[in-house]
Formats: structure tokens, C-alpha cells, sequence
């Protein structure tokens, strides 16, 4: 609520006295996504299921496999679904009352087909800044302006229906972005790109983060697009939030020493598990968790006692998979809080994992 007084007041003020863009950014709020409590259920289906979520300023990816509810999430922030239960603020709006305020104030790339295939580029753009207020000739300036930086000047007067997917799904961020909105929130907006495409649309909504200075939430089930792009991530698993906050500090909860093993694989790895190591296996590779420095000596000792040859042993860089994997394991199905995800040293971070992993 406090947040919410403060967005309003900075509005007031800009208008009076016309605070330069800068120290809007500066006063605005730290959150521009905030969550208590917040459930969706579709019947008896439970696809939101108290989330309690803060999504800051800059680029956050929404990550959850097919089904976890990232689509259900962007609909119900955007009012246009309603909650079943808690609150929830966009910018600093009520998304249960205020579904209005935060359309404007966002700018929404959709899974779906949005556009209309009998619509020429320009007059679709045109069209989607008009349904949003502005007056015909700005609207048509804006069109003009944002297909260029899409990557579409050349093809503005084609009809959508001959666009190629890339190309409809530029269009589709140019409809979202022709306010200029302070936050965008893209669904999956490299779906069914080639790998050129692709880039281009990942390049351009880091040039609207990075040099445009807006925040973004972007959905994705392709954890390469969302580390490319975002610094911070908010992760969910059939409708729970599982975790969130910066990738590099996730990363962080457990760290792993990387062996590369030859002749007995199995012995060491048995011979780990004995030891108190906890071991993730691929063929000769293993992944032990890092419980401190002492892990390395404790995996020669057993290298020499299993008479296994270790080639290879550094600290793995994990990718984002890795991370979901890493946390699914130590979280089994039951999340408590995500909090606890973030908080370092061994005995907080067991205290959300399941009983079995406790021990
Ligand atoms: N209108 C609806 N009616 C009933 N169930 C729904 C509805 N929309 C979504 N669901 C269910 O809610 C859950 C979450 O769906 P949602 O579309 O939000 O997932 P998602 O993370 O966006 O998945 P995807 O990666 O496939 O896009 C799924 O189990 C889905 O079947
Ligand atoms: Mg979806």
C-alpha cells in the first residue's frame, strides 16, 4: 500500500512540475512487481498458488516448465484474469482494481497470435497506439519509429499475413512498446524463432533494458534466453514459486567441484556418498556439492582409496539448468518460502528441503 501512495505522488508531481524523466526513475519504487499471498485457481486446479513475488527493476526472467503457470501469472498482473485469492501490485497498481492503470503503463507481448493478418504493419502499430489514447498522427509517427527499431522499416506496409513467424513477432514487440512503457512483459517471445531471429529479438529487448532503461519480465521455458537476457530470475514449478532473485546469488546456493573419472566411477561415487558428499552422476562425470574447501581432499582420499584415476576436478560455472535441477533436488516437491533459497551457509539452506534431505 505504501508503494502504491508513492508511485501516485511522483505521477502528481510530474505533472505540476514536470520532473525531468531521471528523477522519476530514481524515486520510483524498488519493486515494480509485488505479490502477497497471490492464488489462481482454475476449478479445482491450483495454478497460482500463494505467491508471494518481487520482481525489481531491470530484466527478470520468468522461468517454469510447460504448465507451471507463467501465462497464468502475466494475465492475472495484468487484471485481465482475476485471483482467486491475495493481492498483488504492478507499478505500483492494484491488479484486482487497477487492471486499467497498469495496461497503460506496461507494454505486453502476448503468447498468442495478437495481430491481424489483413492489417498492414504500420496500420496494425498505428492501431494498437490508438486503442491506447494516442491521436491518430502521433500514433502513426510512433508505428513508424518503432518498426524501424524492430527491425521492420522495410516490410511496414506488408500485410501480417505474409509475415514470416520472426517477423510476426517483431511486430508483436512493436505494438507492445509503441508507448514507450516503463515495463514490458514478454510471453515466450522467441517462440518458434529460427536462431537468427531469435538473437535479434533477445538484442533488442536488452537494448529497451540496458539502454532504454525500462524493466522487463520476460517468460520463458528456454533458460539460454532468459540468462542471455535478464540478471534476476523468479522460477515456478507446477503453480509454486520455487525461487527468485539475482542468477548469480542462486547460483551461489550450492557450488559444485566437477570430477572427471576414469576406471571406477562407481566405487568413488559410492565411495562420496559414503563419505557425506552428495554426487550427481553423468558417466564419467560427477558433480559433488561443495560443502567447503575441505571437499577436494576429501574426494582424493577417495580416489586413492577406490584406485579410481581422476583426470580432470574444478569448480563447475553452473548454467541456469543446472540451477533449476540443483534446487529441484534439494526442494523435492514442497516449497515453504523461496526466501530461504537466497540465505547462504549449509544449516539455513536446509531448512526448507524436505525431511529426507535434512539429514
Ligand atoms: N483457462 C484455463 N482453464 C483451466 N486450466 C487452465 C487454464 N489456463 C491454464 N490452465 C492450466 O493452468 C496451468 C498453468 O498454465 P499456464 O498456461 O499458466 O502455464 P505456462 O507456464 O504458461 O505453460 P507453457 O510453458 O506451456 O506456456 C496448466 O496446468 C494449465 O493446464
Ligand atoms: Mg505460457
Amino acid at each position: 500500500m505504501e508503494l502504491r501512495i508513492k508511485t501516485i505522488q511522483v505521477d502528481e508531481k510530474l505533472k505540476v512540475y514536470d520532473i525531468p524523466r531521471r528523477i522519476k526513475v530514481a524515486i520510483l519504487m524498488e519493486n515494480v512487481i509485488q505479490t502477497y499471498s497471490l492464488t489462481k485457481s482454475y476449478g479445482p486446479h491450483i495454478a497460482l498458488d500463494s505467491m508471494n513475488l518481487k520482481v525489481q527493476q531491470g530484466a527478470t526472467g520468468l522461468l517454469g516448465p510447460n504448465g507451471a503457470g507463467k501465462s497464468t501469472l502475466i494475465k492475472t498482473l495484468l487484471g485481465l484474469i482475476t485471483a482467486t485469492e491475495g493481492e498483488g501490485e504492478v507499478l505500483g497498481y492494484n491488479i484486482r482494481t487497477e487492471g486499467e492503470e497498469i495496461r497503460k503503463r506496461i507494454g505486453y507481448m502476448p503468447e498468442y497470435d495478437c495481430l491481424d493478418p489483413r492489417l498492414s504493419a504500420v496500420d496494425q502499430i498505428k492501431y494498437s497506439g490508438e486503442l491506447l489514447g494516442m491521436n491518430p498522427s502521433v500514433a502513426t509517427q510512433r508505428a513508424h519509429e518503432v518498426l524501424e527499431y524492430v527491425g521492420l522499416r522495410d516490410q511496414r506496409y506488408r500485410e501480417i499475413g505474409t509475415f514470416s513467424t520472426g517477423m510476426a513477432q517483431a511486430a508483436k514487440l512493436a505494438t507492445s512498446i509503441i508507448h514507450d512503457p516503463q515495463l514490458l512483459i514478454a510471453d515466450e517471445p522467441t517462440n518458434g524463432l529460427d536462431t537468427q531471429s531469435r538473437e535479434f529479438m533477445l538484442s533488442t529487448v536488452t537494448q529497451i533494458v540496458q539502454e532504454g532503461g525500462r524493466s522487463m519480465l520476460m517468460a520463458s521455458h528456454l533458460m539460454e534466453d532468459v540468462e542471455k537476457v535478464c540478471s534476476r530470475i523468479v522460477m515456478l514449478h507446477k503453480g509454486k514459486l520455487i525461487a527468485q532473485g539475482r542468477i548469480e546469488d542462486l547460483k551461489g546456493i550450492d557450488q559444485e567441484i566437477e570430477v572427471h573419472a576414469w576406471g571406477g566411477a562407481t566405487k568413488l561415487e559410492q565411495e562420496l556418498n559414503d563419505s557425506g558428499l552428495k554426487v550427481r552422476r553423468t558417466g564419467r562425470v560427477l558433480r559433488i556439492i561443495k560443502d567447503d574447501e575441505d571437499s577436494y581432499s576429501t574426494i582424493i582420499g577417495a580416489a586413492t582409496k577406490t584406485g579410481c584415476q581422476i583426470r580432470r576436478m574444478h569448480d563447475h560455472e553452473p548454467s541456469l539448468e543446472d540451477l533449476f535441477l540443483v534446487i529441484m533436488e534439494r526442494l523435492g516437491y514442497e516449497v515453504k518460502s523461496s526466501e530461504d533459497l537466497l540465505v547462504s551457509g549449509p544449516t539455513s539452506r536446509k531448512v526448507d528441503a524436505p525431511e529426507e534431505l535434512k539429514g
